[in-house]
C-alpha cells in the first residue's frame, strides 16, 4: 500500500506533493515524508511518524522544483520517523509503495561491507542499490537495480544534481500526469485530480524518466514505448462532512444514493456484461474483507436465481490453491478500490487460465478494471472512510443485478423497479431506527457474536468484521446454528450475541440459537423485519425492527443496522471510525 507522488515543473513541489499526499492517505497514515531537489540540485527531506498534516509546517521553508513523497502503511519496520520514506543513500533519495521480497539477501550485501542502514525497512536497500549503480545516469541506476528486486514495486527516485524524477513500477500502480512545463507522477490518480489535462497508467516491469518537459516512458528491456493517455477525469474527494462528525456516518447516509446510482448504471453495461459470461457453467466471486462478504452473498444469488453452481473465496486464499478453471468459468472479483493486491493478482491468475473475468468495482480505471474483460460499475462514489459502508451495499446491489441478468438473459424493468424501492426504505432505516443502547452494550462487552442463517449469516460476517475494524471491540460472525457446536462455551453475561432474522423461514431456528444464548445467561439483541419475531423478544432482548426488503434485498437494508451499530460503538469508545488503527483504505500489497 503507501500512497507516493511526484513533482517536477515550475511551482512549488513540497506543496503540490503534500496537497497530493492528502488525498492518498486513504493508502496508509502510519508516517509520511517528502524529499525536495532545489534549484542547486540539493535534496531536503522532511519525514514524521503520523499523519501528512504534520509535514505542513516542516515544508515551509523547502524551496525546489521537483519533490516526492510518501504516506506510509507500514508493512516492514515499525511505524516511526526513521522508517517513514523518503530514504536516501549517497546522491539518491527515494520513496516505494510495495514489498521487496528479497530485501534481506540484498541488504546482508552491504551490511558485509559495513554499510550502514538507517531504518528497518525493506525499501531503504532500494536506494543503496540505486546509489551503487549510479554511474551519471539515474534511469540506467534504476533499471539495473529493479532488474534484481524481487516483490513489488512503484518507485520515484530522484538524484542531487539531476533535475527530473526516475520512475519503476511492477504489481503496484504508477498513473503519469502530463502537464504543461511541469509532469506528476503518483499511486492513485485522486493525487493528480485538478493538476493535469491527460493521464496514462505504467504496465509492468515499465520504467520513465519525467523532467519539466517530458515524460519518457521504457519497457522492461529499456525500450522506448508509449502508453495510452486518457483525460484526467479525476475528481478528488470532497472532503467536506457536510455536517456530519464522521466520514462513516456521512458515508452511511449514502447508502440510498449508492443503491441507486448502482441499479441506474447496470443496464448500460448489461449487455457487455452478459456477453463475457455467456455460456459460464460456474461461476466465482472473489473478494477482501468487506468485498468477500459481498461476493457471500453473490454466491447464494446466482445459486438461486440461476441454479449455477457458485463460489466465493477470499482472493488471497484463491490465489494460491492452484484453482480449477475452464474456460466456461467466469470469476466475479469485486473491489471497491479495484487496486486490492490479492484481487487484482487472483483475477489476473483467473484470465491467464482461461476465465472469463468480470470487476465489479467502484473504480473505472483501476488494476482490476484494465485486466478484466468487463466491468460492471458499484457507484458508491468516494469513500473515505477505512471502513466500507455504501461501496459494500453499493456491491451487493450490482451482484443482484449479475445473477439476475445472467439468469434471465436481462434485467427487466419490473425488477430494476423492485430495486428502486431499495434506497426509500434504507433512508427510512437510517432517519428510524435507534441503535445508541445497543452499541452502549456492545461497547461495554467482552466480545460480540453476530449470527444468522443464509443471507442473514452473510451479513453477520459484516456486521462482525465493521464492529472489530471501528471499534476495536472483539467480534465473530456464526451461522446461527454453529453456536451449539463450540461458542456457545464463551456466553456470558459479559458478551452481546445479535441475531439478524430477515428470512421468515429461517427465523425460527435462529430463534432457537437466541433462546440458547438467553438461557446461558447471555445478552442478545435481534434485528428483524418481522413483527412477530419482534413480539417475540420484546422485554427479553433488544429488538431493531428494520423496513422489509424481502429475502432476497433484506442484506440491503439490514446492512445498515451492522453498520450504524458498529459506527456508534466506535464513537462511544472514543474511536475514530474513519481512520482506525493499523488499517488502510486500500490494500495493494499482499
Ligand atoms: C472494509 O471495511 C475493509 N476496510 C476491508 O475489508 C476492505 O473491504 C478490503 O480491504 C477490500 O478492499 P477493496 O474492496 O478495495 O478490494
Amino acid at each position: 500500500m503507501c500512497g507516493i507522488m511526484g513533482y517536477i515543473g515550475g511551482k512549488n513541489a513540497a506543496e503540490n506533493v503534500l496537497e497530493g499526499l492528502k488525498r492518498l492517505e486513504y493508502r496508509g497514515y502510519d508516517s509520511a515524508g517528502i524529499a525536495v531537489l532545489d534549484n542547486k540540485g540539493t535534496i531536503s527531506v522532511v519525514k514524521r511518524q503520523g499523519r501528512v498534516i504534520k509535514l505542513e509546517p516542516l515544508i515551509k521553508n523547502l524551496q525546489g522544483g521537483a519533490a516526492i513523497g510518501h504516506t506510509r502503511w507500514a508493512t516492514h519496520g515499525r511505524p516511526c520517523d526513521g522508517n517513514a520514506h523518503p530514504h536516501s543513500a549517497g546522491r539518491i533519495t527515494i520513496v516505494h509503495n510495495g514489498i521487496i521480497e528479497n530485501y534481506a539477501e540484498l541488504k546482508k550485501q552491504f551490511t558485509d561491507e559495513d554499510e550502514t542502514f538507517f531504518s528497518e525497512t525493506d525499501s531503504e536497500v532500494v536506494a543503496k542499490l540505486i546509489n551503487k549503480n549510479y554511474n551519471g545516469n539515474l534511469l540506467c541506476a534504476l533499471y539495473k537495480t529493479v532488474c534484481v528486486l524481487k516483490g513489488s514495486y512503484a518507485l520515484m527516485a530522484i538524484c542531487e544534481g539531476v533535475d527530473a524524477i526516475a520512475v519503476a513500477k511492477c504489481k503496484s500502480s504508477v498513473i503519469l500526469g502530463f502537464g504543461s512545463g511541469e509532469n506528476y507522477c503518483a499511486s492513485d490518480e485522486p493525487a493528480l485530480a485538478g493538476k493535469c489535462s491527460e493521464i496514462c497508467s505504467l504496465e509492468d516491469y515499465d520504467l520513465a524518466l519525467i523532467t519539466r518537459k517530458s515524460i519518457q516512458i521504457f519497457d522492461g528491456n529499456l525500450n522506448p514505448v508509449s502508453r495510452t493517455k486518457r483525460p484526467n477525469t479525476a475528481v478528488s474527494a470532497s472532503l467536506d462532512l457536510n455536517g456530519y462528525p464522521h466520514y462513516m456516518l456521512k458515508e452511511l447516509h449514502e447508502v440510498p444514493a449508492s443503491i441507486k446510482n448502482t441499479v441506474s448504471a447496470f443496464p448500460e453495461v448489461c449487455g457487455s456484461y452478459l456477453k463475457a459470461v455467456a455460456g459460464a457453467d460456474r461461476i466465482i466471486l472473489l473478494g477482501c474483507g468487506t468485498a468477500y462478504h459481498a461476493a457471500l452473498i453473490g454466491k447464494r444469488y446466482f445459486e438461486c436465481f440461476a441454479r449455477i453452481p457458485a463460489e466465493a473465496e477470499t482472493s488471497g486464499e484463491f490465489r494460491y490453491k492452484n484453482p480449477v478453471i475452464t474456460k466456461n468459468t467466469a470469476v466475479l472479483a469485486i473491489s471497491q478500490s479495484g487496486e486490492t493486491a490479492d484481487t487484482v493478482e487472483a483475477a489476473r491468475l483467473a484470465s491467464s487460465l482461461g476465465a472469463k473475468v468480470v470487476a465489479v468495482t467502484n473504480a473505472p480505471y483501476s488494476r482490476l478494471t484494465r485486466i478484466s474483460d468487463v466491468s460492471v460499475p458499484v457507484e458508491a462514489g468516494s469513500e473515505i472512510c477505512v471502513a466500507a459502508t455504501k461501496s459494500y451495499t453499493g456491491q451487493v446491489a450490482a451482484l443482484y443485478l449479475c445473477a439476475l441478468a445472467f439468469a434471465n438473459g436481462g434485467i427487466s424493468e419490473k425488477e430494476l423497479s423492485e430495486l428502486e424501492k431499495i434506497p426509500k426504505l434504507c433512508k427510512t432505516a437510517l432517519n428510524d431506527i435507534n441503535v445508541d443502547s445497543l452499541a452502549q452494550m456492545c461497547a461495554q462487552s467482552h466480545g460480540v457474536y453476530f449470527i444468522g442463517k443464509d443471507l442473514d449469516y452473510a451479513v453477520a460476517l459484516e456486521g462482525s468484521l465493521k464492529l472489530k475494524e471501528v471499534s476495536y471491540v472483539p467480534s465473530e460472525g456464526y451461522p446461527a446454528g454453529e453456536l451449539k457446536h463450540g461458542t456457545l462455551a464463551l456466553i456470558d453475561g459479559n458478551t452481546v450475541s445479535v441475531a439478524l432474522m430477515f428470512d421468515e423461514k429461517l427465523s425460527e431456528k435462529c430463534s432457537n440459537a437466541v433462546e440458547q444464548v438467553l438461557s446461558r445467561g447471555g445478552k442478545a439483541a435481534v434485528i428483524t423485519d418481522s413483527e412477530t419475531i419482534a413480539n417475540k423478544f420484546r422485554n427479553r432482548c433488544s429488538v431493531i425492527i428494520m423496513p422489509n426488503a424481502g429475502k432476497y434485498l433484506s442484506p440491503l437494508v439490514s446492512a445498515v443496522a451492522v453498520q450504524a451499530i458498529a459506527y456508534k460503538c466506535a464513537v462511544f469508545l472514543g474511536r475514530d471510525p474513519d481512520k482506525p488503527r493499523n488499517l488502510a483504505k486500500s490494500v495493494t500489497v499482499e
